[in-house]
């Protein structure tokens, strides 16, 4: 006797007519026509199941602040690093506890179950720190949050900011950040990058930074990133976020840069939304797009995931914590649109990012966890173009968020009653 069974599922990969069997909170089996019974039984009805989304690039302190003290007039980065700023020392614990709370209630209704999010550390109180320590605690349950302790204003540049750090990371903050391109000069920029590789090293803990998030294709933080992550034995556990002057680089230059990055095994994680508002900013016509080279970085075999970045905070005022909104901007920013690219695009926002953030036991198999999402969707291209209704989030074997299929009705003479947008017309 099981706990659950979702049966008749169309898996990612493609697999039809999967029953995926649930006990004590892990997945048991996954087979067709499962010889079992269980408390539970959610028939699927052939619709899409998937492990759940995963943003491995977020800012939890900062998001649903859009607005304090000020709105981003210009939407630049600067004006938005400048106003977090401004709010800073107005910030309360419990004011970003809050917010932040109602945003991972946004996340788990939209399957979205594991973020990593940067956390501010340029704050001598460190009330940031403190604030997503609380509430990692609160949502571990159902959501799987990992942070990283963020410099924002520079580990050098900001006085005070590598002791921050290293109190952070030992009140309990997971990952080592960076933001080489924000130090005064490119050698600070390099100096910071080897500092926080090392310490990394030290701790044994993984590294992801903000790295030549800027137009500059002179920027070259990320040779270095990749160099240290050699020299240090690092491979597989430092990323590289945004990595934007990529896009703008000599190509002979990326020709070597590639294969050093792949050597390093460094993970890539790019943010098409930010990408897109905030970068190309300074360009009259033709503006750059400023998203790093995702297509080529994949087929070069790293890791390559897609984050959130922002939702609703200094830099991005919209959002709604959706990964698919997130995989559908990545698709035409980086003209990913065969079929083979688009399903890397989901893979984006699911088994990439968990691999990039080291999760334990997720992807849909026998002895994972049993964490998965049913979405009113016929595979991942259709979910990807429809942004599907998650209609079920389970985590742990357990429903933790549901809603109804979406259906327009119709009063049109001689035509279907109501409309779905599947294609061929959906007849559930
Ligand atoms: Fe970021």
């Amino acid at each position: 006797m099981l706990d659950l069974i979702v049966r008749n599922a169309t898996l990612p990969d493609g697999r039809r007519g999967i029953d995926v069997g649930v006990q004590a909170g892990r997945i048991a089996a996954i087979e067709p026509q499962l010889q079992a019974s269980a408390s539970q039984i959610i028939d699927a009805q052939g619709l899409l199941l998937t492990p759940p989304f995963v943003d491995p690039h977020f800012h939890m302190d900062a998001t649903l602040s859009v607005g304090l003290p000020r709105r981003n007039r210009s939407g630049t980065l600067l004006e938005g690093i400048a106003l977090w700023g401004e709010l800073k020392p107005s910030l309360t614990q419990d004011a970003i506890v809050e917010r932040a709370l109602a945003y991972c209630d946004w996340a788990v209704a939209q399957g979205l179950l594991a973020i990593r999010s940067h956390v501010d550390i340029c704050d001598p109180r460190l009330l940031a720190v403190d604030a997503l320590l609380e509430v990692r605690k609160k949502v571990a349950p159902y959501l799987d949050l990992q942070l990283v302790a963020f410099p924002q204003d520079g580990v050098y540049r900001s006085p005070g900011a590598l002791d921050l750090l290293k109190e952070a990371l030992r009140r309990g903050v997971d990952v080592v950040g960076g933001i080489p391109h924000f130090e005064r000069t490119m050698e600070g920029g390099r100096a910071s990058v080897r500092t926080l590789c090392e310490i990394a090293a030290e701790q044994g803990l993984l590294v992801d930074m903000h790295c030549d998030e800027t137009d500059d294709p002179l920027s070259r933080h990320v040779e270095t990133l990749a160099a240290e992550t050699v020299r240090l034995g690092l491979q597989g556990r430092v990323v590289g976020s945004h990595l934007t002057s990529m896009h703008s680089m000599d190509n002979y230059y990326v020709s070597k840069l590639i294969p050093l990055m792949a050597e390093a095994d460094l993970g890539v994680i790019a943010n098409p939304f930010a990408n897109m508002v905030l970068m190309g900013r300074h360009d009259t016509y033709p503006k750059r797009r400023g998203m790093t080279r995702v297509p080529e970085l994949m087929a070069a075999g790293l890791t390559v995931a897609l984050g959130q970045d922002s939702t609703m905070d200094p830099w991005y005022g919209l959002g709604s914590g959706d990964m698919l909104d997130v995989a559908h901007m990545a698709v035409h920013v980086a003209q990913m649109t065969g079929l083979d690219a688009m399903a890397a695009c989901f893979a984006g926002v699911t088994e990439n990012a968990a691999r990039l953030m080291h999760l334990e036991g997720y992807g849909l198999a026998p002895g994972n966890r049993a964490d998965m999402v049913l979405l009113d969707a016929s595979d991942p291209v259709d979910a990807i173009r429809r942004r599907s209704t998650r209609l079920e989030v389970i985590r742990g074997g357990k429903v933790i968020a549901s809603a109804p299929k979406q259906r327009s009705s119709l009063a049109l003479p001689g035509r279907p009653a109501e409309v779905s947008f599947s294609w061929p017309p959906s007849s559930k």
